[in-house]
């Protein structure tokens, strides 16, 4: 079965957007990210993503396919698909999950086949997730700013539910990206 990844990037001080829900200063390294061996290993590793409605309005709806990193089937959860579907090619399609995260995880394992699941967020996926023990890994890049306030990564988790194994540390850039398994 598809192995799932959630990961995200974090501040030091545990933010995953700032107040106003901006992720700019969590990705100043972002232009050298792209392409890098870094991110094309988390692209051939994935087989399908899930993420969550709000994660998925960061950007244009129409400017996923041939522009976003992954090419695979998408899984977006929410409660209210969009009247128009975003543009889909044979690469990568969107499938709009208004039943709940177990049901956008069995879909997203059929569809990622022998590759992973990559969850790129937002918190409310996660912390659904991790709480439903849906995932295997969890993936944190740290990078080194301090946000003050704004979303926090870590917050209601069923810390009873989620016990990590460090199983990686790679300095990536700036960035010092935490790799953990998670005992289902
Ligand atoms: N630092 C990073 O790496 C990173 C990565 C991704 C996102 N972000 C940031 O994270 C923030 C978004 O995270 P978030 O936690 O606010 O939102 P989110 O998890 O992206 O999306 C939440 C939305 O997903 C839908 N949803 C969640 N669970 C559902 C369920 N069980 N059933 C049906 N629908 C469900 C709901 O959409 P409806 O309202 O449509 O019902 C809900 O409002 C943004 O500020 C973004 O910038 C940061």
């Amino acid at each position: 079965m598809a192995r799932v990844i959630a990961g995200m990037t974090m501040s030091l001080d545990g933010f995953v957007a700032d107040s106003a829900g901006g992720t700019d200063c969590l990705y100043p390294d972002l232009s050298e990210l792209r392409g890098s061996p870094y991110i094309k290993g988390l692209i051939d590793q994935t087989g399908a993503v899930v993420m969550g409605r709000r994660t998925f309005g960061m950007a244009e709806p129409d400017s996923y396919v041939g522009d976003y990193e992954f090419q695979v089937p998408i899984f977006v959860l929410t409660h209210e698909p969009p009247l128009v579907a975003p543009k889909q090619d044979e690469s990568l399609t969107f499938t709009f999950v208004i039943d709940g995260v177990e049901s956008a995880m069995a879909q997203a394992t059929r569809a990622a086949g022998d590759r992973a699941v990559t969850v790129v967020g937002g918190v409310s996926v996660v912390q659904q997730l991790l709480n439903a023990g849906l995932v295997d890994e969890l993936h944190v890049d740290v990078m080194p700013v301090l946000i003050g306030s704004g979303l926090r990564f870590f917050k209601n988790i069923d810390s009873d539910r989620v016990q990590l194994e460090k199983v990686e540390v790679q300095e990536v850039g700036e960035r010092t990206s935490l790799r953990f398994r998670i005992a289902r």
